[in-house]
């Protein structure tokens, strides 16, 4: 419902039009005339309604103080004009007029075209605004923050960008280390050349040395053509290595070698060729923890932390929170989709595990499945996993095997723990053999393999 400015010197005209808007649970502020009502644009009204013609001051004066004075938050205007003028009335929707009314006009055409004013320019405004914080808050990588320790860690990938060192970025999983890789590359005077991701955990083993160095024509069975390979696809260009951690050992001395000769040998291959890339890794490991367990090289460690940039959890820059919860609003297609303050005062206290990435996904939910165009906390509770809504045989195995998933504990609760104890379990449960642990949990294999290996629990 809107506050109505309400000009016109017909006074019953003004009462008549002045009880209907009432009774359709407006405000209004009445004006006999467009001076009083240029008076009252102090108040903020959401709409005007005037006049075209009145003694003092007329509506076509009025409408033009409307857009100059007030520009941005221009409320619309809707003039009101007898048969007859009806020329006047286009000259005023040239001027910015939002709509005309002819008199007389029933109640239901008024209604109508009030509703349809404050709503468009309701949304038009919002969404404005919206774009603009979002647009100040965007680097050129789509990376939204407002945080102090963003805005810190966004300066150090200006500076870093600027140089051809290695960069390795850390941080718990979806916490955004792909996003500020890619803007290291975008930031980079490399920026209109290559940005070749390489995912080191989701590609066999066997396979990630021909992957990532090339191979000549049959270099081993299958390979019926000779492969550049993604390191010389990056040539000029920058590599991305995610969960640079999941190189195999046996490969890393022969990246290491890369980095330092600028050359890369070719499986197969008895020639070695020139490359020019910037490497950018990421984890989610702790590389030190790794290199004191043996499972990486100590000298290829340090050939990576070059640069360092560490992204913190969600739930340590709550700052972030709103504006990505807006941003991904937007993102997935809920323009007028608005999120009352109980809702974004939980989003707050939320643990977050999961990181940007469990924020994104809770709100695609809640976009998608949303019942009106008020997202709340009965939304929120309805669509998260502790609605309860679970299977019965999760159900069951939480009952009885005492997995924590009954009520949940208030402070919070590892999902990524609780997964690796169900796979662990299930593995057990199917007797080490992989195939049937997948068809088990209802997961393709090569999930169950990604995640075996990125929870390090593969190798056992
Ligand atoms: N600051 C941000 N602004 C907008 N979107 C973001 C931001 N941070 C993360 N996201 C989004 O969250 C999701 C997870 O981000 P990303 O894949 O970069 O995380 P990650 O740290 O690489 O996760 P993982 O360790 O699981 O691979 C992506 O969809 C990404 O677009
Ligand atoms: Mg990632």
């Amino acid at each position: 419902m809107g506050k109505i400015l309400l000009i016109d010197d017909d006074t019953s005209l003004r009462e008549v039009v002045s009880y209907m808007l009432q009774e359709a649970g407006h405000e209004v502020l009445p004006a006999a005339n467009g001076q009083q009502g240029v008076e009252l644009l102090v108040e903020n009204p959401d709409l005007v309604l005037t006049d075209i013609q009145m003694p003092v001051m007329n509506g076509m004066e009025v409408l033009q103080h409307v857009v100059e004075s007030t520009s941005d938050n221009a409320p619309p205007v809707i003039v009101l004009t007898a048969h007859g003028t009806v020329k006047q009335a286009v000259e005023a929707m040239q001027l910015g007029a939002f709509s005309y009314l002819l008199k007389p006009f029933a109640r239901a055409e008024l209604l109508l075209t009030v509703d349809q004013a404050l709503h468009t320019c309701g949304l038009e405004k919002d969404n404005s605004r919206l774009r603009r914080l979002l647009k100040e808050k965007t680097t050129g990588s789509g990376l939204i923050h407002q945080s102090k320790v963003m805005a810190e860690l966004m300066d150090q990938v200006q500076r870093v960008a600027g140089s051809d060192a290695t960069v390795l970025v850390t941080g718990e999983s979806g916490t955004g280390k792909e996003l500020i890789s890619r803007a290291c590359h975008d930031l980079s005077p490399r920026f209109d050349q290559p940005f070749i991701p390489v995912n080191c955990g989701a590609i066999p083993p066997d396979l990630m040395e021909s992957e990532l160095f090339g191979h000549s024509k049959g270099a081993f069975t299958g390979a019926s053509d000779a492969s550049l390979g993604k390191i010389r696809q990056a040539h000029l260009g920058t590599l991305f290595l995610d969960e640079v951690a999941e190189l195999p050992l046996s490969l890393q001395p022969k990246l290491l070698r890369v980095l330092e000769t600028h050359q890369v040998d070719p499986v197969g291959g008895n020639q070695s060729v020139d490359v020019d890339f910037r490497l950018v890794c990421a984890t989610h490991r702790n590389l030190e923890t790794e290199v004191a367990e043996g499972r990486f090289r100590e000298d290829l460690f340090y050939r990576l932390n070059v640069l360092h940039l560490h992204i913190p959890a969600l739930r340590q820059r709550g700052e972030d929170i709103n504006l990505l919860w807006d941003h991904f609003t937007l993102l997935h297609g809920g323009v007028g989709v608005y999120s009352d303050d109980a809702l974004r005062a939980e989003l707050q206290k939320q643990n977050w595990r999961g990181n940007v990435r469990e924020l994104k996904n809770i709100n695609q939910r809640l976009v998608l499945m949303r019942r009106s165009d008020t997202l709340d906390l009965a939304d929120l509770r309805r669509l998260t996993p502790q609605s309860g809504a679970v299977s019965p045989a999760v159900q069951a195995i939480t009952n009885e095997g005492g997995l924590p998933l009954g009520p949940l504990p208030e402070d919070g609760l590892s999902l990524i723990e609780m997964e690796k104890e169900i796979i662990r379990r299930a593995l057990e449960m199917c007797g080490g053999n992989r195939s049937k642990t997948a068809q088990f949990l209802d997961i393709p294999r090569h999930v169950l393999v990604y995640r075996l290996e990125k929870y390090g629990t593969g190798k056992t």
